[in-house]
Order: C-alpha cells, then structure tokens, then sequence
C-alpha cells in the first residue's frame, strides 16, 4: 500500500477555501520542506492541484490555502486557462522547495491577476528567463528554464511562498478591475507580449 499521509480524508481530494488578500498567512514565508516530509506532502499537492483548477487558476501556492510549506503547483492545459487565455500551455508542474535564478536580466512588464486578490490585476516587471531548482513530488532534484508568460506564473507562485503578493510589485497606477483591463488594458499587453519566448 502506497502510504500517502493525508490533508482530508483518505482518497479524498479537497478542494480548498483561498485564502484572500488580507490574511496575515499570505504574508509570510512558507518553510522549506525536507525530503522526509514528502509523503506527507502528498495530500497537499494533491488538493492544490484540485483546487487550482476548480478555481481556473494558472498557479497555487501552499500560502494561499493556509499550508506554510514551501510547495507550489501550476498548470496552463493544452486548451489555454480561463481566466489567462493567452499564457501558452504549461505543463502540470509540482515544486517543492524552489529556487529561481533570472537568466540574464531581461525583463518584461507582465500583466497579473492573483486568486488570492479579487477582481484587481496590475502591470508588474519579471524576468522573462528564470531557470528554476526544486524537488518535483517525488523527491527528485529537478532544474528546468522557463520563458516568457511561463516564467512570470512561476515567479508570481514563489513570491507567494516569500508571502510577496504582485500587488507590492505593481505599479498602483495600473491597478484595473478585470472588467476595465480587458476595456483599456488588454489590448496593450497582448502587443506588448507578442514577441516573448514560450
Ligand atoms: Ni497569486
């Protein structure tokens, strides 16, 4: 029997309540994980999963459902993500314990959406390559390169596991509602992103 310590109850996947800007877990830093932990992780990853895409999320931090181990998930299907149409397909990737490095210093001012922040995105800068260091849920040393639109979602998920929101890197000039972003903002972007590596 594979033992897989859970977060509900047994064989159950939960989709989890998101914590919402404002609570004082989304501010702090998520702790790293040994690797002895990892079987215990295993229903959290799990629900993380299950809840990003109930919630038509492109990523989840651990933070964001009130979990302060450092594991984030994240995933753009083949068929694109409701709420980001135009981020390119990522596959469902798991990371525990991630470190990112910029790779060369590059930047691109990315708009963002949190679900941690309702109905507000802004206009923040993120490196366009960062080359990630992480163990995926298995417990396998993992480095991979992410480009582009990929980039700034794995960005956005570590920063909530430094309990850094992109509300503290937008410009607050840019803060639209969605409804006003896809009015004024939207247009703008999807040029400003045309050429970005994915
Ligand atoms: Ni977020």
């Amino acid at each position: 029997m594979t033992s897989r310590p859970f977060h509900g109850a047994v064989g159950q996947t939960l989709t989890l309540p998101i914590l919402q800007v404002g609570d004082p877990v989304l501010r702090e830093r998520a702790r790293e994980v040994s690797p002895d932990e990892l079987p215990a992780l295993q229903g959290l990853i799990d629900d993380l999963i299950a809840t990003m895409r109930a919630a038509g999320g492109a990523g989840l931090a651990a933070n964001q459902v009130g979990d302060l181990r450092r594991v984030l998930v994240a995933e753009v299907p083949e068929g694109g993500n409701p709420r980001y149409p135009y981020k390119p397909p990522l596959p469902l990737t798991v990371m525990v314990n991630p470190v990112l490095e910029p790779v060369g210093d590059e930047t691109v001012l990315i708009n963002e959406g949190c679900l941690s922040v309702p109905n507000i995105r802004g206009d923040l800068p993120r490196f366009v390559t960062v080359r990630a260091r992480y163990l995926d849920r298995d417990g396998a040393e993992r480095e991979q390169e992410f480009r582009g639109l990929s980039a700034g979602t794995i960005q956005h998920e570590v920063d909530h596991l430094d309990g850094v929101l992109f509300l503290d890197r937008a410009d607050p000039r840019s803060l639209t509602t969605w409804e006003e972003w896809e009015r004024n903002g939207k247009a703008v972007f999807l040029e400003r992103i045309e050429g970005l590596p994915k």
